[in-house]
């Protein structure tokens, strides 16, 4: 098992009125190496809170979240930078590319703050690029490149570390339909090949890539669905229904 997530909670307070919002409730489920999972729910009922828990961003008021045996969310401040970038890759809503450095840079950015070397830069860009065919864009800037070729660089940035576990919050959000689809389709691929992805989206369709998805309630674990042996089709429709039974109430 790669990743235990214990009875986690999560409480926000407002700094001058008495309202309290328990963002998180007795979160509590296991990820194995491997397993692709999408969290579901609507807005506001906590997976952005437990992503960025997961994510080392925020800390919970409660639980724990072990990685390799490690509790992550006890790691000092000044380790966490460094923790994330050997073990955790991100892909972001708006791909946060920066305009200023090329294809290339843009890729090798957390290499260069994890302090790795060149050669081991440069073989690792070889064959995520290979895997991303991206590799005639890497002298190109992001602002020349097409959303979806976007999306593929900074897919490539994330996996250049090797993370431990990919982590998504909406990352089809802001795309049309067959980008969205381009999108899945390579989280697929890279789940394939061994990569642990998790994955937070309000999407039906999105979440039907993955092998297993969680409804998220008020904070709280509502349901889990496998998708066993089923296509993408019939197990969008199962996971449509589960959302309709989470938004109806009990
Ligand atoms: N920084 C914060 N301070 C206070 N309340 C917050 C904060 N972030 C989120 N919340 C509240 O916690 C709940 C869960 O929010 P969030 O995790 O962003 O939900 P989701 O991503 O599912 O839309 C909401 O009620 C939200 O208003
Ligand atoms: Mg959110």
């Amino acid at each position: 098992m790669l990743l235990e997530i214990n009875h986690l909670e999560k409480v926000y307070r407002t700094r001058f009125s008495k309202e309290v919002t328990n963002a998180l409730q007795d979160v509590d489920f296991k990820v194995d190496k491997g397993e692709f999972i999408a969290i579901m729910g609507e807005s506001g009922s906590g997976k952005t809170t437990l992503l960025n828990i997961l994510a080392t961003l925020d800390k919970p008021s409660n639980g724990s979240v072990i990685l390799d045996g490690k509790d992550i969310t006890k790691i000092k401040e000044k380790d966490l930078a460094s923790f994330r970038l050997k073990n955790l890759g991100f892909v972001f809503q708006d791909f946060n590319l920066l305009d200023t450095l090329n294809v290339r840079d843009n890729i090798f950015l957390p290499l260069v703050l994890d302090r790795k070397k060149y050669q081991e830069m440069e073989s690792r860009l070889t064959s995520v690029a290979k895997k991303l065919r991206i590799e005639n864009l890497l002298n190109k800037r992001p602002f020349e490149l097409s959303g979806g070729q976007k999306q593929r660089v900074a897919i490539a940035r994330s996996l250049i570390t090797h993370p431990q576990i990919l982590l998504a919050d909406e990352p089809t959000a802001a795309l049309d339909y067959r980008n969205s689809e381009d999108l899945l389709n390579l989280f697929e691929d890279i789940n394939l090949d061994g990569q642990t992805i998790l994955m937070v989206t309000h999407s039906a369709n999105a979440a039907s890539h993955a092998n297993r998805v969680l409804f998220i309630k008020d904070g709280r674990i509502f349901h889990q669905l496998y998708r066993g042996n089923k296509s993408n089709g019939e197990f969008s429709k199962d996971i449509s229904l589960s959302m309709s039974a989470l938004l109806g109430g009990e």
